[in-house]
């Protein structure tokens, strides 16, 4: 079903995209189009105010005046909806820290240290925080680490090649909910069935950091162990990552105050200001699915929030790559090139990787940046991507990653600009 998106009312999009900061200019530098988001996304204004407004505060969460209960019960009611409601989890427990790359190592090492086997399997498109944590365990632990060929046509990850790989001796097994660089969706459902099907009992977690934007996650219906989101890629703040913890693996030892609960992971005072800012992602997502289906739980509307923004994205996705009768989209362009490119976008985020014919990556970043659009270069000379792009079979590539409160008339513009460039580029 909307195999091509479906994109928000105009006005209501509009509305959606005043909510957030600094979208078409930067009061500095100027005009801009901000098609960078998975390197950090546009900022919800009341992400940014409500972290603020809690920072105010110099009251201790762990007292008995009213102001400190309150903070208290931000991290408490915080916690239970990002559980709950961003993670899809019943049961389980919550690791803060201020990354989801720390998370990530926390958890692929608790698991590591306390699961026996004798290999770990992960991706080869994984960002570095998963790859290189399960390599470290690997190498702590004495295991094998199998990792999974990419498919160079979709540049995503096919279950056959993960199941090739997965046995009875497999400790730990690691996929990513979607690339960060070709937008890929893998099939986390399947590849859990299938793996469980050979180790009923195996342990799987999976890094959401480029999907849970664009999507609701349900680590209860896909059976995870653990996975991980950082808010500044979700309209949210830099400065921490989450990440959810199945019971069985919050049962293993872990740094932990030894007074505490065994599911407790925070160490020290909670940041209360964190957790209000990610209820209000959640108030935002919620509100947009209210907007569809009325007052409903707090669950149900987060889930059609998520749903619209992905109909939306993929809509902006199709308008990307087609274009129009008045505007060439990125496969009708002449000198343009779309890497990985499947005809159903039904399994991808808002991702484009791109490359314009003879122009060296960094030359063309820059040159968008003249011409008032941020994009990034994923290219095989970074440290972050040279593994995950050579695994897809390219080089390198423009990453263009619009956020679903852009219109149509910014993706039109995107690609007026990138006609007359490539025009240049040609003449010159
Ligand atoms: C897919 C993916 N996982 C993990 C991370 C790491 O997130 P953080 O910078 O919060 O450690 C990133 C950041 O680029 C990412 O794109």
């Amino acid at each position: 079903m909307f195999e091509k998106g479906l994109l928000f009312e105009n006005d209501f999009q509009k509305q959606l995209k005043s909510q957030f900061y600094n979208v078409d200019a930067d009061p500095t530098f100027g005009e801009r189009i901000f098609f960078e988001n998975s390197g950090g996304s546009l900022r919800l204004k009341a992400c940014v105010e409500k972290k603020a407004e809690i920072e105010a505060f110099p009251d201790c969460p762990e007292r008995i005046h009213a102001r400190s209960l309150y903070l208290k019960g931000l991290v408490e009611t915080g916690t239970k909806e990002i559980l709950e409601i961003i993670f899809g989890a019943k049961s389980g427990a919550l690791m803060t820290e201020l990354t989801a790359s720390q998370t990530m190592f926390q958890l692929v090492g608790i698991i590591m240290e306390n699961v026996p086997g004798k290999n770990a399997v992960v991706s080869s498109i994984e960002h570095p925080s998963a790859y290189d944590a399960i390599e470290y365990y690997c190498n702590k632990t004495g295991r094998e680490m199998r990792v999974v060929p990419a498919n160079t046509k979709t540049g995503g990850i096919d279950v056959d090649e993960v199941i090739k790989l997965v046995d009875k001796d497999t400790a730990l097994l690691s996929i990513m909910s979607a690339s960060n660089i070709s937008g890929n969706i893998m099939d986390i459902k399947e590849i859990v069935r299938r793996a469980r099907e050979i180790k009923p009992d195996l342990f799987i977690i999976s890094d959401m950091v480029q999907h849970a934007p664009h999507c609701a996650m349900d680590v209860d219906e896909l059976g995870l162990d653990g996975a991980n989101f950082a808010p500044y890629k979700f309209f949210g703040l830099r400065g921490c990552g989450f990440c959810y913890v199945s019971d069985r693996v919050a049962k293993f030892p872990h740094h932990k105050l030894l007074a505490k609960p065994q599911e407790v992971f925070e160490l020290g005072t909670s940041a209360p200001a964190n957790f209000a800012a990610v209820m209000e992602i959640i108030n935002y997502v919620c509100s947009i699915g209210e907007h569809y289906i009325g007052k409903k739980s707090r669950k149900e509307t987060y889930r059609e929030g998520m749903r619209r923004i992905h109909l939306q994205e993929r809509a902006l996705l199709y308008r990307l790559l087609e274009g129009t009768d008045e505007v060439k989209g990125l496969r009708h362009i002449d000198g343009v090139t779309v890497y990985v490119d499947t005809e159903d976008i039904t399994q991808k985020d808002l991702i484009i990787a791109m490359g314009i014919d003879g122009v060296d990556f960094t030359k063309t970043v820059a040159e968008y940046q003249k011409r008032g659009v941020t994009v990034y270069e994923r290219i095989n000379t970074s440290i972050y991507s040279k593994r995950i792009v050579e695994a897809i079979g390219i080089e390198g590539a423009i990453r263009v990653s619009p956020l679903h409160c852009h219109g149509v008339e910014d993706i039109d513009k995107f690609l007026k600009i990138t006609a007359q460039m490539v025009e240049d580029f040609k003449n010159n």
